[in-house]
């Protein structure tokens, strides 16, 4: 048994209205709400189905709110742009930064994504940072050190206080909405490689991300240096990413 608890991580991407945020919130937490209080949750809803969500959720939050990204500026002339502050009004307890989506589709630098870390920490909110390689970059070798160099530009003038509080999500990205899983060895290789990089990274949860599944969570949860999932497609229905958790945390 890991001393680090489990932490699950629905990412909507862009699915979902407010109204079908809300019939999710209605049904998933009845099918959780007998899971140890230790097993970390949390949904990440569009921005427009954030409220919604909270509502649902109530203030006993068993499930916590996620955002799929933020600004790294706190106010201001950022058309289009959601603020920390803004998240904080709906008790947001985690932010995914630098998702591989919004790296190809929004250009997102690892500067960028370095400065909504630290605007995240400062905030209060909980930084998911998402790193991952191409298919070609693994094929060439390259995986781990491409990895490690995405964690270092983001996260490499952090103090040691501020590096024990985020959360680090490998997704590679050939395995995202593909359905070809990475091999849970291969996912381990990685999850070390970045646990090992800095002492702060010691306890943090390290998540996987890439078609997880309720048939193969469980194997990634065996790895030592795996806490749990990042979770596309199989978060958008309540049960399937309820049997998702379940199915991981059966030992
Ligand atoms: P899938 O689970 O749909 O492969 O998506 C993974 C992902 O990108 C989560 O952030």
């Amino acid at each position: 048994m890991k001393q680090r608890p489990p932490l699950f991580v629905g990412n909507w991407k862009m699915n979902k209205n407010a109204s079908q945020a809300r019939s999710f919130v209605e049904s998933f937490l009845p099918l959780v709400e007998t899971f140890p209080s230790t097993v970390g949750i949390a949904i990440a809803p569009p921005f427009t189905a954030l409220a919604a969500a909270a509502a649902a959720l109530g203030s006993k939050r068993r499930v916590a709110l996620a955002a799929q990204t933020m600004s790294e500026f706190s106010e201001g002339a950022y058309t289009g742009e959601i603020a920390a502050p803004m998240l904080a009004e709906f008790d947001v307890a985690y932010v995914i930064l630098g998702h591989s989506e919004r790296r190809l589709y929004q250009h997102e630098s690892d500067a960028t994504i370095g400065a909504k870390v630290r605007a995240a920490l400062d905030a209060g909110i909980t930084p998911i940072l998402a790193v991952g390689e191409s298919l070609a970059v693994r094929e060439a070798g390259d995986a781990v050190a491409h990895v490690l160099a995405q964690i270092q530009a983001a996260t490499g003038d952090l103090t040691e206080e501020q590096a024990a509080r985020i959360v680090l999500a490998y997704e590679p990205i050939w395995a995202i909405g593909t359905g070809k899983n990475c091999d849970c060895d291969r996912a381990q290789e990685i999850a070390h490689a970045a646990r090992t990089a800095r002492n702060a990274f010691a306890d943090i949860p390290i998540l996987y991300g890439g078609s997880m599944k309720p048939e193969n969570a469980a194997a990634y949860m065996k790895m030592s240096d795996i806490d749990g999932g990042l979770v596309g497609g199989a978060s958008l229905d309540p049960r399937s990413f309820a049997n998702l958790i379940a199915g991981a945390i059966a030992e």
